[in-house]
């Protein structure tokens, strides 16, 4: 709103108004219009220093269709926001059908600054997504998991990670997100080897390999486990 009406056209009232709250409970949490809005341009001009000193490092999150994909900004995009990383979303096309059917891929989108990219770019375009510091795979379906030991790049999200596998010191972080029946396929575990062979970091979760397809009880997606991986490895 200041940036639409200047702070002269922005009062507390409007402010109240457009929060969908009474200027009573405005002028409980804040002294001031100004006050209402020091923690938003607090973080920005944060956002804005780490960039220009180059000191914001950016991580390639990758999404595919598994179930809890639906979270993927709420749960892991925002929170990495506010631990300070810039963010670049790619989806593989069946996670992204998900999230675009849902209005998802347009907020992270929103949130992150930067397309969330689910197809690959025209020749003649530039490349949508900055440098990328570290990659997390989360949540990794074991068909992503698969096609990416075997060095399939057959989407965006795989061709991206191929490339990041054969880029030395660019840590990838994968969370399979996998059930019983396909840690016994009999490839499962030659993937894995060969995964963690190529110094990828797998989180490998025998609660989730416990139970069978469409468990009600397989356990939730370890998002903030998952980021502080991330930070561990990337110091
Ligand atoms: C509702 C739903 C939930 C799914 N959850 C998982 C899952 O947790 N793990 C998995 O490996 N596959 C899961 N699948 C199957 C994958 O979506 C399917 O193998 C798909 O081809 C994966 O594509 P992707 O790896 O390109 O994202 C699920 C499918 C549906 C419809």
């Amino acid at each position: 709103m200041f940036a639409e009406r200047g702070s002269d056209g922005t009062t507390a009232e409007s402010i109240a108004e457009r929060a969908g709250v009474s200027l009573r409970t405005f002028y409980r949490y804040f002294r001031t219009k100004q006050d209402s809005v020091a923690p938003l341009l607090n973080f920005g001009a944060r956002r804005c220093g780490l960039r220009h000193t180059g000191a914001m490092r950016t991580l390639g999150v990758i999404g595919c269709a598994a179930g809890g994909v639906e979270k993927l900004r709420t749960e892991l995009v925002e929170p990495a926001v506010e631990r300070g990383w810039q963010v670049a979303v790619t989806l593989t096309p069946t996670a992204g059908g998900w999230l675009r059917e849902i209005g998802e891929v347009e907020r992270i989108a929103q949130v992150t600054g930067l397309p969330c990219r689910v197809g690959p770019r025209l020749p003649g375009e530039g490349r949508p997504h900055p440098d990328i510091d570290c990659y997390l795979v989360c949540p990794a379906t074991a068909n992503t998991v698969v096609k990416l030991a075997l060095g399939i790049a057959d989407n965006q999200a795989l061709t991206t990670l191929g490339e990041a596998i054969g880029t030395p010191g660019l840590p990838v972080v994968v969370f399979p997100k996998i059930n019983a029946t396909q840690v016994r396929h009999p490839a499962w575990q030659s993937h894995v080897d060969a995964l963690r062979a190529a110094e990828v970091h797998l989180l490998l979760d025998d609660q989730f390999a416990a139970h069978g397809p469409r468990s009600g009880s397989a356990p939730g997606i370890p998002w903030s486990e998952a980021l502080d991986t991330v930070e561990r490895i990337t110091g």
